[in-house]
């Protein structure tokens, strides 16, 4: 079995390259590198002692998209390729909606071109917006609070119509909460561009000492210690999830929508605490305003992925901690060498 990685050499895809090959698929990787670099591709082929054929493209280059297609057959593809950062999003929406909507619009194409009729897509939970109740399950209203979730809701919808017209798809759309953690070896972690946007990679900079203290995003939720509460989820544990969509998707034809998390919300002063308790550090944190756009509470009812894939995720925070740590403190500035 053949499966066509995009945006593979990112944070998810990097994790989920490791958990394909040692389920013994054979895997091409593209990937524009705009938010990666080819380093973690090369320490999975060490580490795995597995080769990843690699592909530096722009998914919206269709003509050497193609040519991929024409030097491998695929039996479905995972679609990571795509911009994250919600902030930039709102800044730069056409950037947004030109990567992650032009992107799947040409990878879709080139698949139903190829006759490659299986892809499993990285969508989110924030296309459940603000949700009035907590746990979200898959059938909750859906809606687009900012324009990077607007581009997975379109994303999803496109994928959707596509199933709707020819059943013969068999489509994942893997709603992740918030991953977190890092590979087990210390060699493959998250690495982003920059001053982090999200909790862990920030937390993960302070505790090594490459940033002074965390600003905690408001103190005056209503949770029981004022914080905002997520879902985080071990990246090992999000990446064996598309292992088994993978399995589902090849049983039979379908569109399958789904939740990966855990089920269980924690605090942001609740991942302080374990993180300091993983790395014997002190985490200096300052509680200031909320950041716009943020929600309270947002946490998943996994159930559905126990009933449809026979996947839960097994690692609770402690173990995210001392991954994450371990990753940091072994690459202190990431996959650069400076
Ligand atoms: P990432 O930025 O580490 O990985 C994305 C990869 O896609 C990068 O390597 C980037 O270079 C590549 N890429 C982007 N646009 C491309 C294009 N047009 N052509 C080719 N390659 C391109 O991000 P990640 O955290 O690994 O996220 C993977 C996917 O999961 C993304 O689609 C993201 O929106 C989604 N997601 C992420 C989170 C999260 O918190 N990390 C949560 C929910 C969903
Ligand atoms: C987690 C909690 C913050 C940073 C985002 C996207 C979502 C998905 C995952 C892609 C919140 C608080 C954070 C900091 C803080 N991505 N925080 N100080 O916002 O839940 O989700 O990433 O699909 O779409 O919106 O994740 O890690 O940014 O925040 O206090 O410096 O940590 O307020 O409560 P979020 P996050």
């Amino acid at each position: 079995m053949r499966i066509l990685v995009t945006g593979g050499a990112g944070y998810i895809g990097s994790h989920t390259c490791i958990e394909l090959l040692m389920a013994g698929y054979e895997l091409v990787v593209v990937d524009n590198l705009s938010n990666s670099c080819q380093e973690p591709l090369k320490r999975i082929e060490k580490l795995t002692k597995k080769i990843i054929p690699f592909y530096n493209l722009d998914l919206r280059d269709e003509v050497r998209l193609i040519n991929v297609f024409e030097r491998y057959k695929f039996d479905g593809v995972i679609h990571f390729a795509g911009l994250k950062s919600v902030g930039e999003s709102t800044i730069s929406p056409l950037k947004y909606h030109h990567n992650n909507v032009s992107g799947s619009l040409v990878l879709a194409s080139v698949m139903k071109k190829y006759g490659c009729k299986m892809i499993v897509f990285s969508s989110s939970a924030t296309v459940y917006g603000d949700p009035d109740v907590t746990p979200i399950k898959e059938n909750f209203p859906l809606t687009a609070v900012n324009p990077y979730g607007r581009s997975k809701l379109i994303v999803e919808e496109i994928l959707e119509d596509i199933f709707n017209a020819d059943k013969s798809w068999s489509i994942g759309l893997l709603r992740y909460f918030n991953p977190m953690g890092a590979h087990k070896s210390g060699l493959i972690g998250e690495d982003p561009n920059g001053v982090p946007n999200n909790l862990c990679p920030f937390i993960s900079k302070v505790a090594v000492g490459r940033l002074k203290k965390l600003s905690v995003f408001g103190g005056d939720y209503d949770t029981p210690d004022g914080t905002g509460i997520r879902d985080y989820i071990h990246v090992v544990d999000l990446a064996k999830g598309h292992v088994k969509a993978l399995i589902s998707l090849m049983a039979k034809p379908q569109l399958l929508k789904v939740n990966l998390g855990t089920g269980q919300g924690y605090s942001v002063l609740e991942v302080i605490k374990a993180f300091e308790s993983a790395s014997g550090k002190i985490i200096p944190y300052e509680i200031v305003q909320r950041r716009e756009g943020d929600i309270a509470e947002c946490y998943s009812d996994p159930s559905y992925a126990l009933k449809t894939l026979d996947w839960v995720a097994k690692k609770d925070l402690s173990e995210m901690c001392e991954d994450a740590w371990r990753w940091q403190i072994n690459n202190p500035v990431g996959y650069s060498e400076d």
